[in-house]
């Protein structure tokens, strides 16, 4: 890591990189991507829980004439609340954290707000499908005037990953426990289980379609069937999936958790999230553990659709996309 009085004076902006979150995704692009940044960029800080960013801090850079980027590479509500505040002390964000993407609309305005008053950037491509581009096409779609009418794919890495290994019989809590060994459930599993983190990825798309829905109104399907939680209580978590799938598909035996959304037509949006018994010849059954697929109809081309697939979990892939969202948001000064 290099301090900022060690900046060389280059033409052009220089940029500080302040790393909020150093966990496994934090970790990660440190160790993989940092190294690889060019000569006017270089990481001025990391944080943590005991050693939060200041807005303070922010400003002393800003006021240095260097340009601050923060990554929020934290899975905390606490810290996307800082957001405004760090985005009119003249940072850009780069986020790994959905909290802010998926937030009440009231905060979510607040956001955009701030970034249209404080002419800053917030770039979030890491929070859906790590390396698939998904909400970039949907953003894309709409701009170029041809509004996106649907939108279907296996948003969840983790899901994907054990019900791709997973077939009918097996212990879904000994798939999870891999799952969280291998590092790709969210900190808490049971955000994986509730499908909440579905449903905020639902809702962080359906925003680049132009569209909205609260939370609470999203149709989603959750694995925990009850607390006590699956972390203090497996063999609750597999009685309960075994009881589900037995009663709802006896004979199916692979799955794909599926998240859909579709506009209704009349302004509104349906967002939906289950897992559905897949065939074996079908493309979700045949995706790798770590891809992701997801498919994209338009107005203009209702008969075709757009379908992107790739690495969709996976700390690498994740990392990836926030080390291309760095490029793109310095690319923006240049
Ligand atoms: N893991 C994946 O494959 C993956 C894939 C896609 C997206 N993501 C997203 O990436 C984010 C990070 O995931 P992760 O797996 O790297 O999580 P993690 O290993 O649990 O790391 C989280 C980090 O955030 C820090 N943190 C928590 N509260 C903070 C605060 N108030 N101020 C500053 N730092 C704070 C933690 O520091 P302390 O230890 O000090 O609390 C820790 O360093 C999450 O939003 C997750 O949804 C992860």
């Amino acid at each position: 890591m290099r301090t900022t009085a060690e900046y060389k004076p280059l033409e052009g902006p220089q940029f500080a990189i302040l790393v909020v979150g150093v966990g496994q995704v934090g970790s990660c692009w440190l160790t993989k991507f940092a190294p690889t940044l060019p000569p006017y960029a270089s990481v001025h800080s990391t944080h943590n829980s005991s050693h939060p960013l200041t807005t303070a801090e922010i400003k002393k850079l800003k006021n240095r004439g260097l340009t601050p980027l923060v990554l929020d590479l934290t899975a905390s509500e606490a810290v996307s609340r800082c957001y405004p505040d760090w985005l009119c002390a003249g940072a850009d964000i780069i986020s790994a954290n959905k909290y802010a993407g998926a937030a009440d609309t009231a905060f979510y305005k607040e956001v955009q707000d701030a970034l249209q008053q404080c002419q800053r950037q917030w770039l979030y491509a890491a929070t859906v499908g790590a390396g698939v581009p998904i909400p970039q096409v949907v953003r894309e779609c709409r701009e170029a005037g041809d509004p996106v009418v649907r939108v279907e794919g296996n948003f969840s890495g983790s899901l994907t990953w054990i019900f791709q290994q997973y077939r009918a019989g097996d212990k879904l809590s000994d798939w999870l426990r891999k799952a969280s060994d291998a590092g790709i459930t969210e900190p808490d599993p049971n955000i994986d289980l509730g499908g909440m983190d579905v449903a905020k990825k639902l809702l962080i798309v359906a925003r680049e379609a132009g569209w909205d829905f609260d939370l609470a109104d999203a149709d989603i399907q959750s694995l925990v069937s009850a607390p006590p939680s699956m972390v203090s209580a497996p063999s609750s978590l597999d009685e309960g999936f075994e009881a589900w799938r037995v009663g709802h598909y006896p004979q199916a035996r692979r799955f794909c958790y599926i998240g859909r959304l579709e506009a209704d037509g009349e302004g509104g949006v349906t967002a939906r999230a289950a897992l559905e018994p897949v065939a074996e010849d079908s493309v979700y059954a045949g995706l790798a553990p770590e891809r992701a697929y997801f498919r994209v109809w338009t107005a203009q081309c209702p008969a075709g659709t757009i379908t992107v697939e790739g690495p969709g979990s996976g700390l690498e892939a994740t990392a990836g996309a926030v080390h291309k969202d760095i490029l793109k948001a310095m690319a923006h000064y240049c």
